[in-house]
């Protein structure tokens, strides 16, 4: 196992009704003058957004609202609220709503209190300070609730780009799992595969002896194995939505990654594509993943055959653990599909003649990314051509 450093200092509010209290923890994490900042209006149909303002208003919290987040969040709204929290003199900000919400507030977080263009953020500055932040948690799947991650697309170019620090993780997180029951089957699939996306991307290392993260990153896939299914058949089990909504903070605040290099080049491929065609983020996952495993698998067969048998219940067969590799990688492609995602291109609306455009914006040029497996063009190139 690597030597880390781990920083985990959300404080987590779970379960039934928990939204009422957003007041009290505002202000317990200093918030007096507060943003609510929200996306495309699933909030205020559901009377959301109502709750919590109420909250703020009965604890004595001024605010000012932000709504209109697009999925796959854009720098045009960041800037405006940018602004309006220098101009209103916000000191908290209350993200209500899904990672697209939540990233978006971690962006006007760190450019309110930056005199710069807060995109350097996500070009070529770490952030070293931020405004807090606080969220109510409306979708299981991003993992922003409790990373220190935001991504944030910027229009010219549609540049799907992430910047990360400690001061971006929320000092609280609301996880009502009743909140997500409203969600379309649909998009709780989605958010369902970027959670074990998060874990495929910690699992895949090259770090040897590192049994108990494996064994963690293993029991949340074996969770979500068992849990989407039950959500996707019947949206209002509570029980089952509590363990997804869990599982999904578990897989990406890093518990499950620490002392283990990580690979996450695949997340790098699907932002091209929800760059280029403004799909969900675990839509484009679902039809990277399978593509890039077959890619990747020759690099260690036996740790995907541990995955294969411990994950998906293969049989493993010794005397070719490439088939049971190969197996594994089959019942994952089986799973998403049971699930409603797309596993190639041509499921999710991509297209052929775009790769090559994609590739570049990828942005490696001669060189390579890091990684379990580390990709040049050409392997990039190949990956895509898998995901066809
Ligand atoms: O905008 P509203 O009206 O709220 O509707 C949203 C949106 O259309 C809807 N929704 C959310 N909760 C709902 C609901 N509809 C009905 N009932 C509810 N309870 O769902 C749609 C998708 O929401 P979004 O916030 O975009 O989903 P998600 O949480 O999957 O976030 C995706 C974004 O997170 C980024 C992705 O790249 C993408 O931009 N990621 C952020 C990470 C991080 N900060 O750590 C890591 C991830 O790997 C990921 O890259
Ligand atoms: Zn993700």
């Amino acid at each position: 196992m690597n030597n880390f450093d781990f920083c985990s200092p959300t404080y987590f509010v779970f379960g039934k009704e928990r939204e009422t209290e957003a007041g009290r923890y505002v202000k317990k994490y200093g918030g007096n003058k507060v943003l609510i900042h929200y996306g495309g209006g699933s909030v205020v149909k559901s009377g959301l957004l109502d709750r919590v303002k109420k909250s703020l208003t009965e604890e004595g919290l001024s605010f000012i609202e932000l709504g209109g987040v697009m999925p796959n969040p854009r720098s045009g709204l960041v800037y405006t609220g940018v602004e309006l929290c220098k101009k209103e003199g916000v000191d908290f900000i209350l993200a209500v709503g899904g990672g697209s919400v939540i990233d978006s507030a971690k962006a006007i977080a760190m450019g309110a209190v930056y005199d710069g263009d807060f995109w350097d953020f996500f070009s070529v500055k770490r952030p070293e300070k931020a405004l807090p932040v606080g969220t109510i948690l409306t979708i299981a799947a991003a993992g922003s609730e409790g990373s220190g991650d935001a991504v944030i697309t910027k229009e010219e170019g549609m540049l799907k780009r992430g910047s990360g620090g400690d001061c971006l993780r929320p000092r609280f997180s609301i996880l009502n799992p009743a909140l997500t029951q409203s969600l379309p089957a649909y998009q709780t699939a989605c958010g369902a595969t970027d959670i074990m996306a998060h874990v495929f991307e910690r699992y895949f290392t090259n770090t040897k002896e590192v049994e108990i993260t494996d064994r963690l990153c293993e029991a949340v896939l074996l969770t979500m194995l068992k849990e989407v299914p039950r959500v996707i058949e019947d949206p209002n089990n509570y029980e089952a939505r509590a363990n997804i909504m869990w599982a999904g903070m578990v897989a990406h605040n890093n518990l499950v990654g620490v002392g283990r290099e990580q690979d996450w080049n695949s997340h790098g491929l699907e932002h091209e594509l929800s760059a280029l065609y403004d799909c969900a983020h675990g839509a484009g996952l679902a039809v990277i993943f399978p593509a890039w495993m077959t890619y990747v698998l020759d690099h260690d067969v036996l740790r995907f055959a541990q995955m294969a048998t411990r994950v998906f219940g293969c049989e493993m067969n010794f005397q070719n653990p490439k088939a049971t590799a190969l197996e594994g990688i089959w019942r994952l492609k089986k799973f998403f599909t049971s699930i409603g995602m797309p596993i190639n291109f041509k499921e999710l609306g991509a297209r052929e003649e775009d790769i090559d455009y994609m590739v570049e914006k990828f942005g490696i040029g001669i060189g390579k990314t890091g990684g379990f497996v580390a990709l040049d063009r050409e392997a990039v190139t190949a990956i895509y051509h898998l995901a066809l």
